[in-house]
């Protein structure tokens, strides 16, 4: 094996500068909530400290009763502790407490609203924009109420400024959820100032999907059914469910993973070339594919998914516990912390073309990574190597870690016979470029407070992810499992994924295997 690697020095960049945000005010609703420690603020500190949100304030809004300098100390706490922040700036940390308020109230009350609109009227007579961002980092049961509340408090118009709503992930549990949670959001906002968040799509190297695939002429021609064998989708952690029991109880893999960040890297591997690079061009050919793939019959189901739990075992040098052993879990759970489905996408291009996704916790490697296969070639010419023996091309999309490219080939051994090895050719974003990524919450709120949602899953789109998800929901639970198969934590995960893909002559690849190169 062998790494290629050529990069002209002038490709080293400074690290990227950011645009400026409109101004505005964010409110966040579950302000003292895990997502609004561990992503939201760290996220708006740096685009302060990168210079992009001059004329931001932010509310956040929770149920504790605290005064701001409590809310400060709280989110100073935060900070401190987050991995995205390798020291806290004592004079941006300054900057970015001054900006910081809090409100508290129960989310369903009225007054709640009426009490935040009231505050938001204050911050602008002392300046502050009319712009108002509106963050809803709460358990999804709370969406609807929130979005009622804030068209009765007269919160969603827009004399004059703009109001825009983000809701996280996940838009519901299934079909009839989604479709009741995107219709009480259309009778109180306009779907032009609606951003459902994929945290995935604000990551560098998804967005890198399109660029490879439609920014280079030389992948494109051999992009379908007539080169390409089968195509692999991995996002894997080594890390458990941590404190989060309660809500994965709820959710287990195919609903966290599969239903939204898979399906999303599924869509822009596969999707046609958009006529522009805007919301509604990109977002029209996403749901194009996942309105493509037909949804599965129970029978279908049972060949073309496997779930499974993990067991105890070794997981990043540590010894873990087995899932039902987790505080929180229930002795009789068939939560599934493993998932694994087969896509066929009925059109053109994608014909008989198997897309195999698959997630899980505890597994051995924390990776995520798009693997196109190629066919082999047609006819075996070396017999020092026959055919057979020659690895298919593989194309790998490392989406994190070890961020980057490689291109899988054969090549002629040095010597006398005509032997062949896999070579890989690498592209890393690290010594390509030099720089990290910016975080996915920063680019992604970046967006929202400019108004661009390219990056953001459309109302029909959500509906189109659960036609897909709901019917394996349900055939899972008709099957009336007592026990589902176990893996072993820190391994790759059951061996029922390795027989269902065996059974068409393919392969997952091995999470070390994408190790090369960019180590
Ligand atoms: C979240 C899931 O959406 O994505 C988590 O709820 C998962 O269970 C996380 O750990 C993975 O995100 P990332 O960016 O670390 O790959």
């Amino acid at each position: 094996m062998s790494a290629i690697l050529v990069e002209p020095e002038s490709i080293k960049l400074e690290q990227p500068s950011l645009p400026h945000a409109d101004p505005c005010v964010v409110v966040i609703f579950g302000a003292t909530g895990d997502l609004t420690k561990r992503k939201l603020m760290p996220a708006l500190c740096r685009l302060l400290g990168e210079g992009c949100l001059e004329s931001v304030r932010i509310v956040g809004v929770g149920r504790s009763d605290m005064p701001d300098d409590a809310f400060q100390a709280f989110v100073h706490d935060a900070l401190k502790n987050s991995k995205k922040i390798e020291q806290l700036d004592e004079q941006e940390w300054r900057e970015f407490a001054k900006r910081l308020h809090y409100m508290h109230g129960e989310l369903d009350d009225e007054e709640t609203y009426r009490k935040i609109a009231a505050r938001l009227d204050e911050l602008a007579a002392e300046g502050a924009s009319k712009n108002h961002l509106f963050y809803l980092a709460t358990p999804p049961s709370l969406a609807p109420v929130i979005v009622k509340n804030l068209g009765k408090a007269n919160l969603a118009n827009e004399d004059g400024h703009w109001s825009r709503i983000v809701v996280e992930k996940p838009f519901g549990r299934d079909l009839d959820s989604a479709k009741a949670l995107n219709a009480t959001i259309a009778e109180v906002f306009k779907e032009s100032q609606v951003y459902r968040i994929d945290h995935y799509l604000g990551k560098d190297t998804v967005q890198n999907i399109l660029v490879f695939r439609f920014g280079n002429s030389m992948f494109e021609p051999i992009w379908n059914r007539n080169y390409v064998d089968y195509v692999e989708i991995t996002a894997t952690e080594a890390a458990g469910i941590g404190s989060r029991a309660g809500y994965y109880e709820e959710s287990g893999a195919l609903r966290d993973m599969v239903a939204n960040h898979l399906l999303q890297l599924l869509t822009l591997t596969a999707m046609e070339p958009p006529v522009a690079f805007d919301a509604d061009s990109v977002r029209e050919e996403k749901v194009q594919v996942l309105r493509s793939i037909r949804r599965m019959k129970p029978d279908q189901v049972a060949r073309r998914t496997v779930r499974a739990q993990y067991g105890s075992g070794e997981s990043d040098g540590e010894k873990v516990k087995a899932y039902k052993e987790e505080e929180g879990v229930k002795k009789e759970s068939v939560t599934e912390t493993y998932a694994a489905v087969k896509f066929y996408i009925s059109n053109w291009r994608w014909s008989g073309v198997p897309f195999y996704v698959r997630t899980g916790k505890h597994l051995s490697r924390s990776l995520t990574e798009v693997a196109i296969h190629l066919k082999r070639t047609p006819q075996a010419l070396f017999a020092r190597t026959p055919d057979d023996q020659i690895d298919p091309n593989v194309i790998a999309l490392r989406i994190q870690p070890n961020e980057g490219i490689t291109v899988m080939f054969a090549a002629k051994r040095p010597g006398f016979d005509m032997r062949t090895n896999t070579v890989h050719m690498d592209f890393c974003y690290q010594s390509a470029f030099g720089v990290q990524s910016p975080d996915a919450y920063e680019m992604l709120l970046l967006d929202v407070m400019r108004g661009d949602a390219t990056l953001f899953i459309r109302s029909d789109e959500a509906e189109a992810q659960w036609r897909l998800i709901t019917p394996i929901e349900e055939a899972w639970a008709s099957q009336g499992l007592k026990e589902l198969p176990v893996y072993e934590a820190g391994t790759d995960g059951p061996a029922e994924a390795d027989a269902m893909l065996a059974r068409y002559g393919h392969r997952w690849r091995r999470l070390d295997e994408s190790k090369a190169g960019c180590d």
